[in-house]
């Protein structure tokens, strides 16, 4: 069975990604500080006849990537799969940006996964096969007003995630971004009602997207059926950036 990472999985998206993954792999459930939340997820796998183990880590710090990739490869060896989808926001406009909301928020987004990425690609190097997927968002393609420091993070890991692809393909390795549009969990739990229908109002398909939707293109993008698709960006956002 292979065994699957996914950073920031203790709630949101990344808790649905690793729900829906534990019927078919060993899961890794990333969390930072809301223990008690990763261990739900935890338990939910086993209840259904899964394999799963919560790891605390903080993606923006090199040793705490590294201890907690220590302690999955001395559980399962190695990690086959990795889910970047660990992230944070602190938006201002740019005349108002702290030079700390700037860095913290790429060091997070961007940094963080570089660590994990570098950490996990040696062993898939070495057993010639591995996923890398990085949970970037439309804001990384389009900018958004008031997040220029959260769309430039998302930006980088569209160079980062193809930049991969083209080192490690011949490894049997894919790399790709998802890029989801309004997706309800905390990150998004601001956006009140009215702001809501006008989101609504700019798109294709009528309603915000679930943790689900994104969830649904992760799972594929595990399979052996995605093989031939690597370095590519594939939004997931109800035809908002079409
Ligand atoms: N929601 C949206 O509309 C949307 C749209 C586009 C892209 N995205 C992206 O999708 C990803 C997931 O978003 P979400 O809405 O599910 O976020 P969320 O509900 O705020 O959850 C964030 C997750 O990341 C973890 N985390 C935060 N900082 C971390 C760090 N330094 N190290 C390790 N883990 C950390 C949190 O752990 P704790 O629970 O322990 O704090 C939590 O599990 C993010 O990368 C986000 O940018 C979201």
């Amino acid at each position: 069975m292979k065994t699957v990472f996914v950073t920031g999985a203790s709630r949101g998206i990344g808790k649905s990604i690793a729900l829906k993954l534990g019927k078919d792999y060993r899961v890794v459930v990333g969390f930072t500080s809301s223990k008690d939340m990763a261990d739900e997820v935890v338990e939910e796998i086993k209840k259904l006849g899964g394999e799963s183990l919560a790891v605390q880590l903080n993606i923006a710090d090199r040793n705490s990537v590294d201890e907690a990739f220590n302690l999955i490869e001395e559980t399962y060896n190695h990690v086959d799969i990795l889910v970047n989808n660990a992230g944070i926001t602190k938006d201002n406009i740019l005349p108002r940006m702290k030079d700390d909301d700037w860095n913290d928020v790429i060091q997070t987004n961007l940094t963080g996964n570089f660590y994990t990425s570098q950490r996990a690609i040696k062993k898939m190097i070495k057993n010639k096969w591995g996923r890398l997927i990085f949970i970037s968002s439309v804001v990384g393609i389009s900018g958004n007003k008031g997040q220029a420091n959260y769309a430039a993070s998302k930006a980088g890991l569209i160079g980062l995630s193809k930049s991969i692809s083209k080192e490690v393909g011949s490894r049997n390795i894919t790399s790709n971004v998802i890029a989801p549009g309004y997706i309800e969990t905390d990150m998004t739990s601001f956006i009140d009602v009215e702001n809501k229908e006008n989101i609504i109002e700019q798109l294709s398909i009528k309603r915000i997207g679930t943790p689900e939707d994104i969830a649904n293109m992760v799972s594929f993008l595990c399979e052996e059926e995605s093989e031939y698709i690597t370095g590519q960006v594939i939004p997931i956002d109800g035809g908002l950036t079409t």
